[in-house]
């Protein structure tokens, strides 16, 4: 490895012939601090091919020639960032997530819109996909046809620049969806591979005949089994089967071949160039396929991750990874980096077992199975990463709780998930919610949810019958659900809209391009008349606005809540309340949080056993008094004690 790192560096510095001394030594070092961390999955996933060599050595030459590429404002922000590695660890970290268009037009629309992000709190924007899609039905921009150019009706990538650049002064960090797993058939590679070029047809995993995918098809599921069923499609003029996991108009990229890790690593490194600070990597857990698996989380999968990682800290190191994986629990916690990947995989992923559960418990109100679950099989804390805590995005909720989960506890596992499918519809009797069936699949009984926060809390159900206390319970769920992935551990990733408690949108069924699916529903457009009302006390939008903007006020002002300090689950000894602790060295915070709409007694002793001396309320900024010996939660109460 060592002979290979010097004539590495040696082409690299090659390239930077005519950058400065400073440049050339400041690439030297990052180069040398993250090769092993190159070369070492690299080595894993391509060092049999006879090219293995001359692999690296290209590589070398592109990571030298994006940071010779890369402007003085963001060196000057990798030093930064390298000087402040926990910077998207600290407690002041928000993101706040929204489509283009559906906030305020475009990409300099939101330069229009700078006060009001400041004025919520947030730190980090995820601009959803915004590269230039596939004409007509794009599946929301994650069919991608040439990922260095922004979609036109949002802007250019000078206005990307501008852009980025302007936030960055604000303190508010660019992340933008780099889709990993796929691109749209109508990307020039395929357009290639389509019309018979080798070379092309390599970078993706084409058939003659039925023969392969058929033993694939065996173990794999289906990701749209209502309106793309089977994972392999047919192209006539080619000839040729191709691997389409998702829609049939999104084509598997093959890593196994080196040419398209080359290829997405400058792609990466071309957008890090622009501003952005934040990849979120689309659908990683279907990058490597293996006969007889499901091909999802397969070892190779994050040795790719840690590749990329590693070509980020050499040429762009304030560029931070956030990765989609929508998967359970044990193979969540290794996007973050566990054994030979600790802190050098995924900075950011969602923590979707939390989403799931907040769900479920608000359904049931009951804790045991989300006390179970989070405080069995996750860590307390990670290297260098953490996760991005959420209610609702712009996809669907899928009931991964597992039999074995529901059965520890004496539930049948698909009973209860068909409960919380039918509850969060509103079919169930007593249900709050309103949302929709996305993707029934009859073979296996699965069928996931869709809806806004709102809706799914009960407001739009509330508003509609006009019910004052309805209407207050609704708001309370919110709140105490941005309390809780305010307080978890990770960064708050709010999506757009639910500062506002808007509800769920039918117009997308009047879309052509959009009726098939129903996500649409949680994805409206920003209500910019409603948030006009965000400092009205006397309005619903303004009570949650408020409340959501005081939270994160306030996460920002306690350092407990700083994502390095581990965060233990406990068991408040009564059902409905859900409570952790966050360890830290200037002492604990113990966040109880009530799904319930009833009052329940914590007992105060096991409150101060936990290491709470003071039973300060870092939320209400309030003592607590407890009279009785017994802390008492009023209806989904949140508390953050010291
Ligand atoms: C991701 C996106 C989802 C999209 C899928 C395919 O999981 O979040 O919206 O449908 O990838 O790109
Ligand atoms: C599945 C996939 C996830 C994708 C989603 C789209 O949950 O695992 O990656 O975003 O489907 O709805």
């Amino acid at each position: 490895m060592q002979t290979l790192l010097e004539s590495a560096l040696d082409v690299a510095l090659g390239e930077l012939g005519g950058a400065s001394k400073s440049d050339r030594n400041t690439f030297d070092l990052r180069f040398r601090r993250s090769f092993a961390d190159l070369y070492a999955p690299l080595q894993v996933l391509y060092g049999h091919l006879p090219e293995f060599e001359a692999v690296m050595l290209a590589l070398a030459r592109r990571l030298a020639a994006a940071w010779a590429n890369r402007g003085d404002a963001l060196k000057l922000n990798d030093l930064r960032r390298d000087l402040e590695p926990d910077w998207f660890l600290r407690p002041d970290m928000v993101g706040y997530v929204f489509y283009l268009d559906r906030f305020n037009a475009d990409l300099k629309g939101v330069l229009d819109k700078l006060d009001y992000l400041e004025d919520l709190g947030v730190t980090y924007v995820h601009f959803m996909p915004c590269l230039m899609p596939r004409p007509g039905d794009s599946d929301g921009g994650y069919s991608v046809m040439d990922y260095r150019q922004i979609d036109p009706r949002f802007g250019t990538m000078a206005d990307m620049e501008t852009v980025t650049a302007a936030l960055r002064e604000r303190g508010i960090s660019v992340c933008i969806d780099l889709v990993l797993n796929h691109t749209a058939k109508e990307h020039e590679w395929a357009k290639k591979a389509r019309a018979g070029d080798r070379k092309h047809q390599a970078f993706y995993w084409m058939f003659d005949d039925r023969t392969q995918p058929d033993i694939y098809e065996r173990s794999l599921l289906e990701i749209f089994p209502e309106h793309a069923p089977g994972n392999f499609t047919w192209y006539e003029d080619a000839q040729k089967w191709v691997w389409t996991t998702f829609n049939e108009h999104q084509w598997d990229l093959n890593w196994s071949n080196p040419e398209v890790m080359l290829e997405i690593i400058d792609i990466m490194l071309f957008l890090a160039n622009q501003g952005v600070e934040a990849v979120r990597l689309d659908a990683v857990a279907f990058m490597w396929k293996r006969p007889g698996t499901q091909c999802q989380n397969e070892p190779e999968v994050h040795q790719i991750l840690h590749a990329l990682r590693a070509a980020s800290r050499i040429a762009a190191p304030a560029l931070i990874h956030k990765e989609e994986a929508i998967v359970s629990p044990k193979q969540l916690i290794p996007y973050l980096g566990v054994g030979e990947h600790t802190g050098k995989e995924g900075n950011l992923a969602y923590h979707n077992s939390l989403m799931v559960q907040f769900w479920s418990a608000l359904a049931t109100r009951s804790t045991s199975l989300m006390t179970r679950v989070m405080g069995t099989h996750f860590p307390s804390r990670f290297v260098n990463a953490t996760w991005g805590t959420y209610l609702r995005c712009h996809d669907d909720i899928g009931w991964a709780i597992t039999d074995e989960d529901a059965g520890a506890l004496g539930m049948d596992g698909s009973r209860h998930r068909s409960f919380l499918a039918d509850f969060y519809e509103g079919h169930f009797p007593g249900s709050f919610a309103r949302g929709g069936a996305f993707q029934s699949n009859p073979a296996t009984g699965d069928r996931r949810t869709n809806g806004s926060c709102a809706s799914l809390c009960g407001l739009e159900t509330a508003l509609e019958a006009g019910d004052a206390n309805a209407v207050s319970n609704a708001i309370q769920r919110i709140l105490m659900g941005h309390a809780l992935i305010a307080s978890f551990g990770g960064v708050p990733l709010l999506y757009m809209g639910d500062e506002l408690g808007m509800t769920n949108d039918q117009s997308y069924l009047a879309d052509p391009h959009l009726s098939h699916d129903s996500r649409w529903m949680h994805r409206p457009k920003m209500d910019w008349e409603r948030a006009q009302h965000r400092h009205d006390q006397t309005t619903v939008e303004g009570q949650i606005y408020s409340g959501i903007s005081r939270i994160l006020a306030r996460r920002k002002a306690t350092l407990q809540l700083h994502a390095d300090n581990p965060t233990e689950i406990l068991d408040a000894g009564i059902d409905g309340v859900f409570a952790f602790r966050r360890v830290s060295p200037t002492g604990n915070l113990v966040g109880l949080f009530n799904f319930t709409e009833n009052w329940l007694p914590v007992s105060r002793a096991w409150v101060a056993a936990n290491g709470v001396a003071e039973f300060w309320d870092h939320l209400s900024e309030a003592k607590v008094e407890t009279p009785g010996d017994v802390v008492a939660l009023p209806p989904y109460a949140r508390a953050w004690m010291s």
